[in-house]
């Protein structure tokens, strides 16, 4: 079973996507961590080409190993760590500028296709909640169930910023950056597939989201 979460920053798709895929027992997929490590190759060696890094990249994902095609279900925490190249990276990816490469080398079709492949690799067995931008509309089209999370654009700012101890007013303007360049760019552009179920959370506790998915997971699983 598949369950894909896309939506922009701040949506709300790590809080709900962790849960559910803890309530649910199934493994957990951040994609986004995926983008993140190669934006933050992409800092230390400015002149490499970004999809040479992402194919060179070894990105390991806590409870998942990617480039492996096996996710160990329980292993679903809140506290996952990300390694790359063997150096744990967990803290390192959330740094803003980071944030900013990695939206940056998430357009390049050559990092795309890169991670799309492993991405896929590790979903192919298993049980998955997989959460990005493109996962119901590119990374698995078949996903027994596609949800799309939005939110309006101040409380995503005001969650980012609480998240990152920022100011409010400064991540929202980098965040709507960012969003105008996930919905732009020609390959794997944040939307929403049409068959996805489009979930606003403005002001919505995440835990009746993640009920609420649960319930269509579990209708989705039986009927497929
Ligand atoms: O979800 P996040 O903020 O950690 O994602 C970091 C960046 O990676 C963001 O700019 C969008 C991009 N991304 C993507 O293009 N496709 C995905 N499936 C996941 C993330």
């Amino acid at each position: 079973v598949l369950i894909a979460i896309d939506g922009p920053a701040g949506a709300g798709k790590s809080t709900v996507a962790r849960a559910l895929a803890r309530e649910l027992r199934f493994c957990y997929l951040d994609s986004g961590a995926m983008y993140r490590c190669v934006g933050l190759l992409s800092l230390r060696a400015p002149m490499r080409p970004p999809g040479e890094l992402a194919r060179e990249a070894n990105i390991e994902l806590a409870g998942s190993r990617a480039g492996s095609a096996r996710g160990r279900p329980g292993e679903t925490s809140a506290g996952d760590r990300v390694l790359l190249d063997g150096r744990d990276v967990t803290d390192a990816i959330r740094a803003g500028e980071v944030s900013d490469a990695a939206s940056r080398v998430a357009a390049d079709p050559e990092v795309r296709r890169a991670l799309v492949a492993r991405q896929r690799e590790l979903v192919a067995r298993g049980d998955w909640v997989a959460e990005g931008r493109d996962i119901a509309t590119v990374v698995v089209p078949d996903a027994d169930l596609k949800v799309f999370l939005t939110a309006g654009c101040d409380e995503r700012a005001r969650r980012r910023a609480r998240e990152l101890g920022s100011d409010a007013a400064a991540v929202l303007a980098e965040q709507r950056r960012r969003d105008q360049r996930d919905r732009a760019r020609a390959h794997g552009p944040l939307a929403a597939a049409p068959d996805a179920v489009v979930i606003d959370t403005t002001g919505v506790d995440a835990r009746l989201i993640v009920r609420r998915l649960a319930e269509l997971a579990l209708g989705a699983s039986a009927s497929g």
